[in-house]
This record gives structure tokens, C-alpha cells and sequence, in this order.
């Protein structure tokens, strides 16, 4: 992959401008832009979606997070019309997706999860396709395109061939296309799956600083649990096809027993040291990550830490590193799922980027 041309110290500028978007209080009365009620979507025998329910606030940016084959594709397929539904219902700002497909349609933009922009088209010509293909009238089209690269950050690359790109570039201009035609409900499937570290926050903040300029309410899928974390207003976790938990990362990480983390490193540990941990004081949970390391969730981190030390100091176990954190969404995920998502990850995303455009659906 190409190395990202878009200055550093830009980026820098717009992560502190986007970082000012506050996240919004949940409002329950406030009108729904998405309702799905008991989703279900089988293949054959096979349920890769089975009886979701949630609704997502105008205004809001709301995540999907969970492991490869969780079923998030399938869920947004369905809620943009691209596949049917096999039981329940999905509305697009009131629209049944099933009943009234085209006026769902009118309401969205979709950025699906394969890159789809055309290689041999410039950025502009690849916007201008689009906003030609939703009858974006003439007059309006350049000063939407216009506004949108800005917003991305790709003005002075709009002349540039699509394929010179980076793919957080790439992804930029997939972003700003999807929204050519202004839509009010924005879903993107795996926006930043496969880019690099910097590129990521980078679509972060684009995203940021698009909420600050346009009306938009964004559903968005990720299985970082970081970025759902920074950018969502509420996360579902969806396991298995099942939604397993709903709320606000605040929340969702609240709700776990245990409000610190303590990673310890240790030498040598002996067979029963897993249940040594978890008979401390406060300890809500113990997991033995291998090679000595420990992932020990408490109540009360300072006083689980001191007795931990000492502990290992009685037992004669070296302790090789140690750290206190506040609980993160990888803990809530643990919690809820009994498993740890980036041990799920290691297998599907050692190939993260598909050979070519356009291969999957
Ligand atoms: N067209 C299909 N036919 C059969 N099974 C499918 C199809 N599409 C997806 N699946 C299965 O449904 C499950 C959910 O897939 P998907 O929605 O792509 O998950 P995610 O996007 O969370 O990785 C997976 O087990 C996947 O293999
Ligand atoms: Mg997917």
C-alpha cells in the first residue's frame, strides 16, 4: 500500500477540531431515523441474524461491533434494501424497507465494505458519476463535490487517478461519494478495516467534522473496539447474529463488574495462579492470556494491585511487567460474549484488504 501523501500535520489539525464533537445525551423520545424490530435473516438452515432489535436516534453516530461473521454486513444489507428480510421489520425514517424500498433508498448513502471507487477515474470524475446516478442537478453537483473533498481533506487531489491513492485515501473519497446526494442516514461497513493506524483516526475525524456540517445520522460497523469507542454515541454488540448488549460506551463499560484492569507479566507462574488472582480482594475476573501474562479485572485497582505484589513477592513468582487501566470495551465484550474478540480477529484479518475491488458483495 502506498504511503498516505496527506501531511501529517494536517491530520493532527483536524483531530483537534473533531475531538470537539460532543456526544449527545440519549434522548428515548427523540424521533428514531433507523427502527428494527426482531430482524431475522437465515440462509438455507443457517441464521446469520437472529431476532435484533434496536432503533438509532436522528443525530446520532451508532456502532455495530462484533468479531468477522457476527452478522453486521447482513444487518446493514438488510436495512438498505440490498437483501430481503427473512422475518421482522426495518425502517428507514419510517419508511418499512420491505413495503416502501425506494423511499427508504432516497433517505441513505452506503459506503459497503469492499472499496468500490473506480481506479482509472480521477476523484472528481469518480463524485461526479455518483451525483450524476442520483439526479444530483447540474448546478448543485460541484458545489456539493466541492464541499465534500473539502471536508475529506482531498481537494488538492481531486485531478489525482483514483489508483495513486492510499486506501485511507481511497476510503476519503468513498465517504465524501456516498454523500453526494445528501442523505440523511449514512451506514458505513468497515470504513477503516484494513487501513493503517494514522489513516484510521484520520477517517475518524473526517467523520467528525462531516456530523459538524450536515444534517446526518450514522450507523456505522467496526469490530475496534477503540474506534467504536471514541466515535460512538451508543454501540451494539452483536455475537453470533444476536445483539448482546446496547448502550453507550460509558455505560456498556460500567456495566462490567470491576472497574480497573490490571495486566501482569509474570515468570514462572504456577498451574493454580489464575485462581490465586481471582481470590484477591475486589477481583471480578481473571483471564490467562499465555506467556505469563494476566488480565485481572477489580473493584478497587490500587488495593488489588499492592496485594497482587505482594502476593507474588510471598509466592517467589517474578512479576515482569504490570499495568492499571480503566476497563475498556474489550472487557465489556469479554463479559458479555465469554471471549476475547482479538483472538477471534487473528485468523479472518490476516488478509484485511480484498485482492481486488468490487470482489464481494
Ligand atoms: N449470502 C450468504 N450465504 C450464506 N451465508 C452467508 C451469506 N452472507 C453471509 N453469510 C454468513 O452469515 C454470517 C454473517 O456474515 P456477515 O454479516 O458478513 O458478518 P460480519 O459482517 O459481521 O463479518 C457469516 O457466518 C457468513 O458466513
Ligand atoms: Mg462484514
Amino acid at each position: 500500500m502506498m504511503a498516505e501523501l496527506n501531511p501529517k500535520a494536517k491530520t493532527n489539525e483536524a483531530a483537534a477540531s473533531s475531538s470537539m464533537r460532543e456526544k449527545p445525551v440519549y434522548d428515548p423520545t427523540a424521533p428514531s431515523a433507523i427502527e428494527v424490530e426482531h430482524i431475522v435473516k437465515k440462509y438455507g438452515d443457517f441464521t446469520a441474524v437472529d431476532d435484533v432489535s434496536f432503533s438509532v436516534k436522528e443525530g446520532e453516530i451508532f456502532g455495530l461491533l462484533g468479531p468477522n461473521g457476527a452478522g453486521k454486513s447482513t444487518l446493514i444489507r438488510m436495512m438498505t434494501t440490498l437483501i430481503p428480510i427473512t422475518a421482522g421489520i426495518a425502517r428507514i425514517a419510517g419508511h418499512d424497507v420491505a413495503k416502501e424500498p425506494n423511499a427508504a433508498r432516497r433517505m441513505i448513502g452506503v459506503i459497503p465494505q469492499a472499496l468500490t471507487s473506480d481506479l482509472d477515474l480521477t476523484i472528481e470524475e469518480n463524485m461526479s458519476i455518483y451525483a450524476k446516478l442520483y439526479d444530483v442537478p447540474a448546478k448543485e453537483r460541484k458545489k456539493s463535490i466541492n464541499e465534500l473533498l473539502e471536508l475529506v481533506d482531498l481537494t488538492k487531489w481531486r485531478d489525482a487517478q483514483t489508483k495513486t491513492l492510499s486506501g485511507g485515501m481511497r476510503r476519503r473519497l468513498e465517504i465524501a461519494r456516498g454523500l453526494v446526494h445528501h442523505p440523511r442516514i449514512f451506514f458505513l461497513d468497515e470504513p477503516t478495516t484494513g487501513l493503517d493506524p494514522v489513516s484510521r483516526v484520520a477517517v475518524w475525524e473526517m467523520l467528525g467534522n462531516i456530523m459538524e456540517h450536515r444534517k446526518l445520522t450514522i450507523l456505522i460497523t467496526t469490530h475496534y473496539m477503540d474506534e467504536a469507542d471514541r466515535l460512538c454515541d451508543r454501540i451494539a454488540i452483536v455475537d453470533h447474529g444476536k445483539l448482546v448488549a446496547l448502550d453507550a460506551p460509558t455505560a456498556l463499560k460500567q456495566s462490567v463488574p470491576g472497574s480497573n484492569v490490571i495486566e501482569a507479566q509474570f515468570e514462572n507462574s504456577p498451574a493454580d495462579w489464575e485462581q490465586r488472582l481471582h481470590s484477591l480482594d475486589d477481583v471480578t475476573s481473571v483471564q490467562h492470556e499465555g506467556a505469563g501474562m494476566y488480565r485481572v479485572l477489580t473493584g478497587n485497582g490500587s488495593r488489588t494491585t499492592t496485594e497482587l505484589v505482594e502476593m507474588a513477592v510471598a509466592a517467589g513468582v517474578p512479576v515482569k511487567s504490570l499495568s492499571v487501566q480503566n476497563t475498556t470495551l474489550d472487557d465489556v465484550f469479554v463479559h458479555y460474549t465469554g471471549r476475547q474478540l482479538r483472538d477471534e480477529l487473528q485468523k479472518p484479518y490476516a488478509f484485511v484488504m480484498p485482492p481486488r475491488p468490487g470482489l464481494q458483495p
